[in-house]
């Protein structure tokens, strides 16, 4: 793997990010502002572009008060923070049991195919980078993949194909289920109270 992303020298919150951190904080009881660790984790790693260098999580410490053994226990813990430099798109491809059961493992072989690169790998480009997740709260719709923020749902070979391939080419793809049906209703529409009587 190629992709090599240089680790900052040091972090601060932009100007932006400063007023956002000081309302996040803002939403918890005077002397609870640790609770703000996690939103404000995910603020800096959308700052850097998508991972939390060790600068990062001590930035939030300090700006919480809190030992930094307290912020790196939560950044390992989620598998959201990104502990290494990701590609611009991060698929992530759920692999958990119900997203097993309805095909997951070939939703991952057409992802290594499609973007040429194995689980934990970025693309040489630092345009993608490919993970297997635990449970992505989307199992009604398995399989699932999440890429950055958006949602793919109700995948197979050939959907997940078609999305990376949208994405390689600057396009947006549908958000959501790949296989017709509106979120998670069933396929051929409702089956129950139908009529109004
Ligand atoms: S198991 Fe894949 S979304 Fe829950």
């Amino acid at each position: 793997m190629s992709f090599h992303r240089e680790e900052p020298k040091d972090f601060a919150f932009s100007t932006e990010n400063l007023a956002k951190a000081k309302s996040i904080v803002a939403k918890y009881p005077e002397g609870k502002s640790r609770s703000a660790v996690m939103p404000l984790l995910d603020l800096a790693q959308r700052q850097i572009g998508g991972w939390l260098p060790r600068i990062a999580m001590d930035y939030v410490a300090q700006y919480l008060g809190l030992d930094p053994i307290k912020v790196y226990e939560v950044a390992n813990f989620y598998t959201m923070y990104n502990k290494k430099p990701v590609g611009e798109n991060h698929v992530q491809v759920c692999t958990n049991l119900p997203c097993w059961l309805r095909g997951s493992d070939q939703v991952v072989s057409a992802c290594k195919k499609t973007l040429g690169i194995g689980i934990g790998e970025t693309t040489q480009d630092g345009k993608f980078t490919l993970s297997e997740v635990e449970c992505a709260g989307a199992c009604v719709n398995a399989p699932v993949a999440a890429i950055n923020d958006d949602y793919f749902e109700d995948l197979d070979e050939a959907s997940i194909t078609r999305v990376l391939e949208a994405i390689k080419k600057g396009e947006k793809p549908k958000l959501g289920p790949q296989n017709g049906r509106m979120n998670s209703a069933p396929i051929g529409g409702p089956t129950t109270l139908k009529g109004e009587g």
